[in-house]
């Protein structure tokens, strides 16, 4: 990914030497589109911008990736199934919930409860959202960081800001350790 600079201080972003082995995958989505499905994929490609064709291989390569190696998709609503969901992980490996873009569709009251139930799970959680969505990572960003009217996401760990992203991936600024 590559790492953007502006107003920030730039920051190395700690790449891991390895990428983790990944056992197990799921999905939820209240209306999750399955690769496998021609129709799907093609309502996908229909949402990236005419001129953007970057975009549109980035998703390509992500659903050959996705075929290969299908998740788990599950129909549901996040706080009536991510408990269940990561109490299925398998034994031995270390579950990590991550989501992008989905909070802000939540009223703030449902926001909290998948706050409170990701800090009471096992694992890590990986929140990807507008800083708006969740007030307490939002708190730990530099001012200026959300005044300056850039469209930033904030990336949290465990609750933790460590990086502004762009909403589409496209850029990731480190906040330091
Ligand atoms: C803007 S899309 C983001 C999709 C993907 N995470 C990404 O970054 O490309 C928001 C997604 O959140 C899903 N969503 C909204 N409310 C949800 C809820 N309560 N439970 C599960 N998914 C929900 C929507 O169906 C939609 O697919």
């Amino acid at each position: 990914m590559a790492t953007r600079s502006g107003a920030l201080p730039e920051r190395p972003v700690p790449f891991p030497a390895r990428l983790p082995e990944v056992v197990w995958r799921a999905g939820v989505d209240l209306n999750p589109l399955d690769v496998r499905d021609q129709d799907d994929v093609r309502w996908l490609e229909s949402l990236v911008w005419p001129e953007q064709t970057h975009r549109l291989e980035r998703l390509r390569g992500a659903v050959r990736i996705a075929r290969a190696e299908p998740p788990e998709l599950v129909r549901g609503d996040l706080n009536a199934t991510v408990r269940q969901l990561v109490a299925r992980s398998p034994e031995g490996a270390t579950p990590v919930v991550f989501h992008s873009a989905v909070l802000s569709y939540l009223p703030p009251a449902a926001v909290e409860d998948f706050a409170a139930t990701m800090r009471t799970l096992p694992g890590h959680w990986i929140s990807n959202e507008a800083p708006a969505t969740l007030p307490a990572v939002a708190r730990q960003l530099p001012d200026h960081s959300v005044t300056s009217g850039r469209a930033a996401f904030a990336l949290a760990l465990d609750g933790r800001a460590v990086a502004l992203t762009g909403p589409h991936g496209q850029s990731l600024d480190w906040l330091g350790a």
